[in-house]
């Protein structure tokens, strides 16, 4: 029979850490590692596990005291006591068993005006009216979240609403079964111990009048009389007898009062948080790293997704580092690149463009495009396939409004070309390229990426695109996805062409093969229509005589 003191453990050197949550009651079994406790400092929240299995007899601490390393925390009555114990409780039981006349053992629960059935009988048509249970203070709290809508099914013991007083949130279960009949309440109303939080009806358990009971076991039998009048399937009042609240996290959430105010405060759901702490307990630095990443990424509180903060790493702790400071487009890319990676659904299709003839054709043209001093690559045959593309698949060029109700569809092809320059990259933007020929688009593209390379470009000559390439062909690679430049719905990715055997119908020829990537933005174009794209850009690219159709 041994008792043991759980004490707090060495936690970094944090002195005074506030209590700011209790995690077990006195009764509570605990496991080898469940949180007793949740302290917070000025710098983290931390949850102390224990360190022993058992049953918490005492509880040494409450929310609110200040802590430092080696603090008592919590009594346990470790595994092997428990046991005993409980061994010893079941034979005294057995024999008082035996003492104790019938109708002196524990009466029915009697809530309100009703007596519920001790055999349950199946009643679909009850009303229960759920109210706020013993919350352990007699003082009004907030009402923070109802985590049921009208005509939702509950089942028992699923999380109704949660309050939140100074302290403590409370999770409030459901006592019953049933579906949501109406709400008595909102977020922000403050409540106490009897307050009505909603109704309840159908799938209810045996809450039923039982006027066949012989002898209503109730110290005053007015009240079962009255019951035993009452029509069938009267309103319940369900409240603390059957429904406990319980001290955590609501609807999945699982956080302490501290991080939850501070979300309130910030404007954030703590349901788009993902926490780090342990079994997924939301911390601060969660909350603190949720908001810095929708500030820098330009994501929305309140509506972005939640990431995890990459950890801060001491690079110079494992070896020499040169730090140096991102280019003024290094940063606004990586902006846009998280904006659109986060923002947009993204697919990806791959074709490879027969471009054998293509090639050959360019090679005719080298002395002409010498003479006219500019270099025929095949970035305005690729242009000049995807603005074909483009008009003749009319969703490809087109943007989502912001309102979410409207779809853009422009009357001009404008398309961005990704150049890569030692400050970074860039997007200049061809306009109307489907009224340009191969050489004024052999011209302008080699212009932009000229003055792309000078830090020549004005800002609108990298505006209005609705569709991008990324040509990285003359560098090498065989695939790679593309990411969207939104609002632009789709980008086609070009890497570097190669001579693979292709079986012409009689036997394998040597043919010059482009790899394609088309990344899309999936709420605009579906699989088909993407498909349908990158194939006619491939034939196009195939058979260029097409481009004149
Ligand atoms: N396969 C094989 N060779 C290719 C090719 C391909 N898909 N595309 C171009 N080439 C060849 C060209 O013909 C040229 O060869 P040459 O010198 O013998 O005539 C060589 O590669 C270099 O071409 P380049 O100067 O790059 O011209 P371009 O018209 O193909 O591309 C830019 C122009 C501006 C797009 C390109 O220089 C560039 O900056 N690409 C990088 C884009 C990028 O960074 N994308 C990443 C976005 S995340």
């Amino acid at each position: 029979m041994s008792r043991q003191t759980l004490k707090v453990p060495d936690i970094g050197g944090a002195e005074d850490s506030e209590v700011i949550e209790l995690c077990v009651q006195v009764g509570d079994r605990v496991e080898l590692e469940q949180g007793l406790i949740v302290l917070e400092s000025d710098k983290a929240s931390m949850e102390i596990p224990a360190d022993q299995a058992g049953v918490v007899v005492e509880i040494l601490v409450k929310e609110g005291d200040t802590l430092a390393e080696g603090a008592a925390i919590v009594v346990l009555e470790t595994e092997a006591a428990t046991e005993a114990s409980a061994a010893a409780e079941a034979s005294e039981g057995a024999e008082e068993s035996v003492e104790v006349a019938p109708e002196t053992v524990a009466e029915p629960a009697v809530i309100a005006e009703t007596v519920i059935d001790k055999e349950p009988a199946p009643d679909t048509t009850a009303e229960v009216i759920v109210s706020v249970p013993d919350i352990g203070t007699p003082d009004a709290v907030e009402l923070i979240e109802i985590c049921v809508a009208v005509g939702d099914h509950v089942d028992e013991g699923d999380s109704l609403v949660v309050l939140e007083s100074d302290k403590a949130s409370m999770e409030i279960p459901s006592p019953q079964s049933g579906e949501v009949l109406s709400l008595a309440v909102a977020v922000g109303d403050q409540v106490t111990e009897g307050d009505k939080l909603l109704v309840l009806v159908g799938n209810a358990v045996a809450v039923t009048v039982s006027p066949s009971e012989p002898e209503p076991k109730v110290a005053d039998p007015a009240p079962a009389e009255e019951a035993a009048k009452a029509p069938k399937s009267p309103p319940i009042n369900a409240q603390a007898e059957r429904s406990e609240a319980v001290p955590v996290a609501s609807g999945g959430v699982y956080a302490g009062p501290a991080v939850r105010k501070l979300a309130r405060e910030f404007g954030v759901g703590l349901e788009q948080v993902a926490g780090s702490g342990p079994r997924g307990r939301i911390v601060k630095e969660d909350l603190q790293g949720f908001v810095k990443s929708a500030l820098a990424g330009g994501t929305q509180v309140g509506t972005g997704s939640a990431i995890p903060p990459i950890p801060e790493v001491d690079f110079a702790a494992f070896g020499e580092v040169d730090i140096q400071p991102l280019t003024k487009v290094d940063k606004l890319t990586a902006v846009n690149m998280q904006r659109s990676w986060l923002n947009v659904p993204h697919v990806t299709q791959f074709d490879e463009a027969d471009i054998t003839e293509l090639e050959a054709f360019r090679a005719e043209l080298k002395a002409e495009a010498a003479q006219r001093e500019v270099k025929l690559t095949p970035l305005p045959f690729l242009l000049k396939a995807c603005a074909q593309a483009l008009r003749d698949n009319p969703r490809m060029n087109s943007s989502l409004i912001g309102d979410g109700e409207n779809i853009a569809f422009k009357g001009y092809v404008h398309i961005g070309m990704a150049v890569d320059t030692p400050a970074g990259l860039v997007v200049p933007v061809i306009r109307d390229v489907d009224k340009k020929s191969l050489w004024e688009l052999a011209a302008e593209t080699a212009e932009l990426a000229e003055k792309a390379r000078n830090r020549k470009l004005r800002p609108l000559d990298m505006q209005g695109g609705c569709f991008s390439i990324s040509s990285l062909g003359g560098l090498g690679g065989t695939g790679f996805t593309p990411i969207v430049n939104a609002p632009e719905v789709a980008i086609l990715g070009v890497s570097k062409l190669a001579v693979k055997p292709v079986w012409d119908g009689e036997a394998f020829a040597p043919r010059k093969m482009l790899p394609l990537a088309l990344s899309y933005d999936h709420r605009v174009v579906n699989g088909a229509l993407g498909g349908k794209f990158i194939t006619e850009i491939s034939a196009l690219l195939a058979d260029i005589r097409r481009l004149l159709l």
